[in-house]
């Protein structure tokens, strides 16, 4: 039988509900993807609580299915570097078809991935599919999207923190698997350094949609 509890709620007036969506939004509309990062470091404590932010996401039956491997150490962040501009290169000269390289111009992104040496921390994503339990495959649901969701609560929490990210997929991304030793259930996901901006950092100047571009009231005719 699944035993309850009690919802702990704290119901808000609509105008103190108005002020924290206000305040909120103006928050999130303020984060920026950040390329360029300060050598300054990120606390232990710090990244925990961010990480634990995001294990609090909704996820297909409450499978949880994420891990999280936060890398710090200079040695594998080269590592990962190398690998990741290897197939960044072949990727952007060989791979992407021409529509892709077009709609990635405005970001004057390459090959080059020097933040993922700069950024203090690399939080690498992985999906996990299924779970090992006593020897027997326990499988895991709606994994791509539960994964979504706690990257973005991750993303929320650091920008909240006054840290800044990168959401970063180079492709294809196996090689993060061997690095960080990850068994067969897991997939890499994402690829997030984290930490401070360079003093001179730089980001590009593109906008967002419009409301009434995507967002629609439904109305039956
Ligand atoms: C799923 C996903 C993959 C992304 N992959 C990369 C990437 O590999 N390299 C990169 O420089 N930016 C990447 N980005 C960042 C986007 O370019 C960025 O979010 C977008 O240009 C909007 O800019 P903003 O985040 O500053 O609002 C990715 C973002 C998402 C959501």
């Amino acid at each position: 039988m699944p035993e309850f509890i009690p919802l702990q709620f704290t119901p808000l007036s609509e105008e103190e509900q108005l002020r924290r969506a206000n305040a909120f939004y103006k928050q999130c509309a303020m984060r920026r993807t950040v390329r360029q990062f300060a050598p300054h470091p990120v606390s232990r404590e710090l990244l925990m609580t961010l990480l634990r932010t995001a294990g609090t996401a909704p996820s297909g039956a409450n499978r949880q299915p994420w891990q999280f491997v936060v890398v710090t150490d200079q040695e594998t962040k080269r590592k990962i570097r190398i690998a990741a501009e290897k197939e960044e290169k072949e990727s952007y000269e060989e791979r992407m078809p021409e529509q892709w390289l077009k709609d990635l111009e405005v970001l004057g992104t390459d090959w080059h991935k020097e933040f993922l040496e700069q950024a203090p921390a690399l939080i690498v994503v992985f999906a996990v599919n299924y779970d090992l339990e006593d020897g027997k495959v326990h499988k895991n649901y709606y994994v791509k999207e539960s994964v979504g969701i706690a990257v973005g609560f991750f993303l929320a929490a650091v920008h909240h923190a006054g840290l800044v990210s990168l959401t970063h997929t180079p492709s294809p991304m196996n090689f993060l698997q061997k690095i960080l030793h990850r068994p067969e259930n897991e997939r890499p996901y994402m690829l997030i350094p984290v930490g401070y901006p360079a003093a001179d950092a730089v980001v590009p100047a593109i906008g967002r949609k419009r409301t009434d571009e995507y967002i629609l009231w439904h109305r039956e005719p």
